[in-house]
């Protein structure tokens, strides 16, 4: 299959463009679009066989559910029964936004759509390129991230080719995602909301709206939790993207301190004869003298170390480094989101200081 690249710009729509897009979908095709977290690999959510075929192209385990995404608050009600005030409340004070909700499904939602599940996750994006297609095309629309299973989501339309082409019908070139780590999952079925994935919409944000105590799935914290305590989400339980470089994240109280200690660990791998990859940022990439240096993005602009972060992940499997040290970046709740990523690359290999 041919893979066609159609650049689009979100300020300027060329709904004609989208329009061609929007009939692949129709025809229950594959087409990739950027959504504010990361590209989404859409196909129609209310048919099987469309569904089917983002599991085939991406190479994804069928039990692990497809988020279904909608451009209207009143397609929530199609798709889902047993809505609470909470939920309401949340999803009038998030969306459009980088918010995906659990709820129990209505028989609508095809379960090789929800990998088996009686629930269903739904998020609104912002993205006017997303919002738009779903209104064009009159679909709800299923959209994973849109990297081969067990790669880190792509940001830009290039991650998505490097991985896609040749396996979908179009990929929708909106340019570079803003946030650029995947959308907080929260689950709505039970009494009290569940994070299930941490993300941009954060665990403060969500209590301040509802007023209640917001629970955090403990099988992604990571550390202490016993390996037999299986993630709510299905997708968290598999093996997580590995850069093919060993990665390490250096953490300790002062910022000299960890360039300091990266630049130790360096000089003696690179003694060794070995390749290093180091991941600072702007404030701090000229403090490093040896190794292959990539910035993620500004240490003050936390949205662009989110945005950054995959991208450099994957670049630095091309470049082949055996070892990679990454300094460590999250001070706030939305660091930690980033920080959970960036930790289940390294394995939770830390280097305390
Ligand atoms: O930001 C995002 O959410 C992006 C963009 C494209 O919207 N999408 C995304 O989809 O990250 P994906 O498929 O890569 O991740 C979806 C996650 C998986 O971990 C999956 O197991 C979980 O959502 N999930 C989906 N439906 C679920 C359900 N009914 N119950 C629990 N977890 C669910
Ligand atoms: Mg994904």
């Amino acid at each position: 299959m041919r893979t066609e690249i159609v650049k689009i710009d979100e300020y300027n729509i060329d709904r004609k463009e989208l329009q061609r897009a929007a009939i692949i979908l129709q025809n229950n095709g594959l087409v990739a679009f950027p959504t504010e977290t990361v590209y989404g690999l859409g196909a129609n959510a209310l048919d099987e066989s469309a569904s089917a075929k983002i599991y085939g192209a991406k190479g994804r385990p069928s039990d692990n559910p497809l988020i279904v995404h909608i451009s209207r608050m009143d397609m929530v009600d199609e798709l889902a029964r047993d809505i609470s005030q909470d939920a309401r409340q949340i999803m009038e004070a998030f969306w459009p936004g980088p918010l995906t909700v659990i709820l129990n499904k209505k028989d609508i939602v095809p379960k090789g759509t929800t990998g088996g599940l009686d629930t269903v996750a739904i998020r609104m994006p912002s993205h006017t390129i997303a919002r738009e297609l779903i209104d064009i095309s009159g679909l709800c629309i299923a959209a994973p991230s849109a990297n081969t299973s067990g790669r880190p989501s792509p940001t830009t339309a290039a991650h998505v080719a490097a991985d896609m082409n040749g396996r979908i019908e179009m990929i929708v070139d909106g340019g570079a995602v803003g946030i650029g780590i995947e959308s907080t999952i929260v689950d709505l079925t039970g009494d009290i909301p569940v994070i299930l994935r941490p993300g941009y919409i954060t665990k403060p944000m969500l209590s301040d709206v509802i007023h209640k105590n917001i629970e955090t799935d403990p099988a992604i914290l990571g550390f202490d939790v016993a390996n037999d305590v299986a993630p709510k989400a299905p997708g968290m339980k598999y093996k997580h993207y590995a850069p093919k470089g060993d990665l390490s994240v250096v953490r300790g109280s002062t910022q000299k301190a960890v360039t300091q200690r990266i630049n130790l660990l360096t000089a003696d791998k690179i003694s060794q004869g070995f390749r290093v990859g180091i991941i600072a940022t702007e404030e701090t990439k000229a403090d490093y003298p040896q190794g292959i240096v990539k910035s993620v993005g500004f240490r003050e602009l936390e949205m662009s170390i989110s945005s950054g972060l995959y991208g450099v992940l994957r670049d630095f499997d091309e470049d082949m480094v055996d070892f990679i040290y990454s300094e460590s970046f999250g001070h706030d709740e939305f660091g930690q989101a980033i920080m959970n990523r960036l930790l289940k690359a390294a394995g939770h290999q830390i280097v305390e200081i």
